[in-house]
């Protein structure tokens, strides 16, 4: 096993009800900002959960973060927040939200000259104003960690950054919030968190068997509850599962002493930042090409997770690797979700444009054996076609 240190801070707050803890989650002379997207926590009654919590308490608003938050719609919060001299935010969203207010609160206290250079210039987050979060979408981790991906769409570029100082608080994932979710974010969240899995475990062996076991246990759950979520988004036992695998798949528990992999989330963000393709439809494309394009370098823990999740112990062992790629990709799609560049209608231009940008980026070194260099992104995607 590798070294590590582990440190998250997030309280988290589990179950029915528990909205209503934010009355002491939240210091009582707080001036709060309550941070939201396009308008689903109006509808479906988190906004007035929320704002009855917060009741007595000095609270202003900012909604219309979209998802893939925009850098130009959260500065105009970090302007608001300042002028009202807001000292906690509240994010109750959706992984858009929830990152979109971290990049607000280190904002809001960066003295550069442009918030911007936090994203592309990796520019250090030296101060942040606390923030909590009301999870209502299972999918990202955002709510226990403290990783954050913003789009500026002028440009169309999607970095992330990330900082010990933006971690939540806490996080009250009531799974009664998920109700109301489509199918569509439902799916999504399920492939984004197995993919987050899958970026942290299949790599090479370092004979970690409890982490390698926790991930394989994460994946197991997804496979079997997902469906389950999809087919019933009001059954609460079933989306407190969902909830939590997908908290769990990326809060830094499974990482600890084992490689990363994270290339195909480097890849895919390039193709939500052109197309606006969904983020966990655009590792549904990238993942199965990358995992045959590595094959030989992930080899043993591909035949792992082939036998251990989906049963494959048959054939050599080209054949079950293809096999387990087969039933990865059959899984993607029997939630809907498509798996080639095609069925977004998308072709070879974009190959070259991401290509043409990792190398005016000077993008090398991806993967956990950082020996992913452009020429290979360039191959992957087009396996993807
Ligand atoms: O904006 P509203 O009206 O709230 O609607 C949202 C949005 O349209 C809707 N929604 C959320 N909760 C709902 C609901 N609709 C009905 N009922 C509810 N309870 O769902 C839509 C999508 O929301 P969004 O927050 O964009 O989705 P998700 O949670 O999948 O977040 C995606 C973003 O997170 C980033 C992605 O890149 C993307 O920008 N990620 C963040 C990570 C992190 N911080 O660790 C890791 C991930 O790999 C990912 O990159
Ligand atoms: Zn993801």
């Amino acid at each position: 096993m590798n070294n590590f240190t582990f440190y998250n801070p997030v309280k988290i707050l589990f179950g029915k009800a528990q909205i209503a803890a934010l009355t002491s989650e939240i210091p009582a002379d707080a001036k709060v900002l309550v941070t939201y997207g396009g308008g689903s926590i109006k509808k479906n009654g988190v906004y007035d959960q929320v704002m009855a919590a917060l009741s007595g308490r000095t609270v202003t608003e900012f909604g219309g973060i979209e998802p893939n938050p925009h850098y130009e719609t959260l500065m105009k919060a970090v302007n608001q927040a300042k002028q009202e001299q807001v000292n906690f935010v509240l994010a109750v969203g959706g992984g858009s939200v929830i990152d979109g207010t971290k990049f607000i609160v280190a904002a809001m206290e960066y003295e550069g000259a442009d918030a911007w250079d936090i994203l592309a210039k990796k520019a250090p987050v030296k101060k942040a104003v606390p923030f909590g979060t009301v999870l209502t979408l299972p999918a990202t981790g955002s709510e226990m960690n403290s990783g954050s991906v913003i789009t500026k769409a002028e440009t169309k570029e999607k970095f992330s950054f990330g900082s010990p100082l933006t971690f939540p608080k806490f996080s009250i994932l009531d799974p009664e919030t998920t109700y109301t979710l489509p199918v569509r974010q439902i799916s999504n969240g399920i492939v984004d968190a197995y993919t987050h899995v899958l970026e942290q475990y299949l790599t090479y062996p370092v004979n970690a068997p409890l982490q390698d076991r926790m991930a394989e246990s994460i994946l197991l759950t997804l496979k079997e509850e997902g469906p389950k979520a999809v087919e019933n988004p009001q059954d609460y036992d079933t989306m407190a599962n969902f909830m939590w695998c997908a908290t769990m798949a990326l809060n830094g528990v499974i990482r600890v002493g084992v490689p990363t992999d994270w290339a195909t989330h480097y890849i895919g963000h390039e193709l939500t930042a052109l197309h606006g393709i969904d983020h966990a439809r655009t590792l549904a494309i990238v993942l199965p090409s990358l995992l045959r394009y590595k094959q030989e370098t992930k080899k043993e823990k591909l035949l792992q997770y082939g036998q251990r999740v989906w049963g494959v112990d048959a054939g050599t062992e080209d054949e079950r690797i293809e096999a387990t790629i087969q039933a990865t990709v059959a899984f993607f799609e029997s939630l809907d979700i498509k798996t080639t560049l095609a069925d977004y209608e998308v072709g070879q231009e974009t190959v070259k444009e991401i290509v043409r940008r990792f190398e005016e980026r000077g993008v090398k070194n991806l993967g956990e054996h950082a020996d992913i260099q452009i020429k290979d992104v360039e191959e992957i995607l087009t396996m993807s076609l």
